[in-house]
Parts: C-alpha cells; structure tokens; sequence
C-alpha cells in the first residue's frame, strides 16, 4: 500500500475525497447599529456585525472562493412572539437586501429560527410552559416569507417543529417564491456543543432545554426518518448538525435518501480546535483540514463551518 503514499503527486492521484472552497459555507451573525464588530469570547475568531461590517466581510468570503454564507440574526429586543423574526425591517431582512445589492452572487441563505427573537430563547411559541408546534409553524412561515422577500436564495428552518418544511414550502410557493429553496435542518440533535454559539445569538433557553423538539443524540433511525419526511414535504437540501459527532448520521441520510447533505461543524466544535491550538496542544490548520475532509469523506456534500473563510485560504496555499 506504501507504493502510492510516497510522494505527494502520487497521494493526489488516489485520493478520494475533495475539499474545495465551493463546498463550504460561512455563517456570519448580523447585529443592529452601526461600525459594530464585536467578538464572540467563547469563539476565537468569531465577530457580530453591523450591516457595512458584514458587507465587507461577505466580501472577503467570496474573495476566498466560499460562494454561500448563513446568516443568524440577533435583534435589539425580543419578545413572547418573536416579532423581529418576521419583520421586514429586522436585522437578518436588512442584511439580506444589503448582502444582494453588494454582491448579486453571493448565495445567501438564512437561517429561520424563533430562538433568536424570543425572549425565553426557545424556537417556538410558548404555551403553558410548552413550545406549541401549530402556532410556531404560522410564525416560522412568516419569518421564511420576509427573507424570500428581502431576496434570500435559501432559507434554513433549525427549529425541528413537526411540519415545518412543508408549511414553509406551501407559503413560498403561494406567494410567488417558488424559487427560493430549502434547507432543512433535518437531523439537528440536542447538543451540548451550541454553547458557544448561543452566547453569541445571546439565544440560552430561559427555562428547559431543547430536548422536547431537538433529537435524542441517541437515535440514528429516527434521523432517516426525519429526512424523508423532509424531502416529502419539499426539502431541496438536508442538514445534519452538529457533524464530527454525528458522521455514520451523515452516512446514512447520505446513502438512504442521494439528496444533498450539508453538516453543520458546530460551534462547539469550533472552539474546541481553537482552544487547543491556542494552548499550542494542536496544529489548527491540519486539524481544521482534516476535519473538514472528513465531514466531506462521511458523505456531506457541503459543510458549514466558522472556518471556511479561513480554511479556503489554507487551500488555495496548498501543502
Ligand atoms: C437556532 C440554531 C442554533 C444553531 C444553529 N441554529 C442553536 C440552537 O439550536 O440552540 C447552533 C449553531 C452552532 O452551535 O454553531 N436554533
């Protein structure tokens, strides 16, 4: 087996599994005000921005060759019914028409979550003490129409309601955006490793945790499960979140469903690599990079990172 491992040529002749800067995607969280960048403490590397911050800095994604961000949107106020979700003036519904005029072809996709904008940080509405499914699928819906009006190509719902991508899908349709297309977060486990992330969507439920909609880290079936009624309510893509934990996952909504699979490298996962290089424990660049191959070799065709931006500098250096 050496024969062909002896030089980097003969490596590249066999190897089988590519990781180009096309596949990835670069989340980016958008504030309100302005000439704001403001770090993220528990993810090196990371910053919230205000609309001309993030701008410039789509720019620098796409002049790295990254073609696709996420946005996650954290709004100045929130409330019992999420209403900066939906509104056309929100700050994910501004960023997205800023985002379009500056750079027509960037792929622009939004994530469509409650969590952001509700003042207990669940991904629903609440009654009783309980995140009602029906009336969040009317209010994720909404929010999904003004992102397609703001002119998003993708929206993303991570909420895990029951139904929620064929509400989604029906509403586009019926108001004119046949052409926006979805994202789901079929797959999206209970994890520990959005910590990090949740302190910079400042999106920690109140009370509770996310268990009663978020999967059960122990099921692999039910994920399959999850995927197909995804594609039968009209899914284009399916996402698995997070990802280094969850590969047979990406595997086998992979092999069982041939649809377009993404994986979410969490942000948990982020600050982990970065925490040990930082301590000098690991060399970020060559764990980031096997990372991001492995995610590609378990079967994703396209990986959403905190790195991308970063890692599509690493590629295009070469070795
Ligand atoms: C919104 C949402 C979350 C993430 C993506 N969309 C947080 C959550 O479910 O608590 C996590 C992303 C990350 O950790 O990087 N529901």
């Amino acid at each position: 087996m050496r024969r062909l491992r002896r030089t980097r040529a003969l490596r590249e002749l066999v190897r089988e599994t590519d990781l180009r800067p096309a596949h990835l995607i670069q989340p980016l969280f958008v504030v309100a005000g302005e000439g704001v960048r403001e770090p993220v403490e528990s993810m090196p590397g990371v910053e919230r921005l205000s609309i001309s911050e993030l701008v410039s800095e789509a720019g620098a994604v796409l002049g790295a060759g990254v073609k696709a961000v996420i946005l996650f949107g954290i709004p100045s106020e929130k409330d019992e019914l999420a209403l900066g979700a939906y509104d056309d003036e929100g700050v994910v519904q501004m960023a997205v028409r800023a985002l379009k005029e500056a750079h027509p072809d960037l792929v622009v996709i939004t994530d469509v979550c409650l969590c952001e904008y509700t003042s207990h940080g669940h991904c629903g509405f609440v009654r009783e003490g309980e995140v009602d499914n029906d009336i969040t699928l009317e209010l994720l819906a909404k929010t999904a129409i003004s992102h397609a009006e703001a002119g998003a190509d993708v929206v993303a719902p991570s909420d895990m309601m029951d139904g929620r991508v064929g509400a989604i899908r029906g509403q586009l349709d019926e108001e004119g955006h046949s052409d926006v297309a979805i994202l789901a977060y079929s797959a999206k486990y209970a994890s520990a490793f959005y910590g990090p992330f949740r302190e910079a969507a400042e999106s920690t439920p109140e009370f509770g945790d996310r268990r009663g909609y978020q999967m059960d880290p122990a099921n692999a079936a039910e994920a399959v499960r999850e995927a197909r009624l995804d594609l039968e309510e009209g899914a284009d893509a399916l996402m698995v979140k997070p990802a280094v934990p969850y590969l047979d996952i990406v595997r086998r909504v992979k092999d069982e469903t041939g649809a377009p699979v993404a994986a979410y490298h969490v942000s948990g996962e982020y600050s982990m690599i970065k925490a040990a290089a930082a301590n000098g424990w690991i060399d970020e660049r060559a764990a980031v990079l096997e990372t991001l191959t492995a995610i590609r070799r378990a079967g994703a065709d396209i990986v959403i990172t905190y790195d991308a931006t970063r890692a599509a500098g690493w590629l295009a250096e070469g070795d």
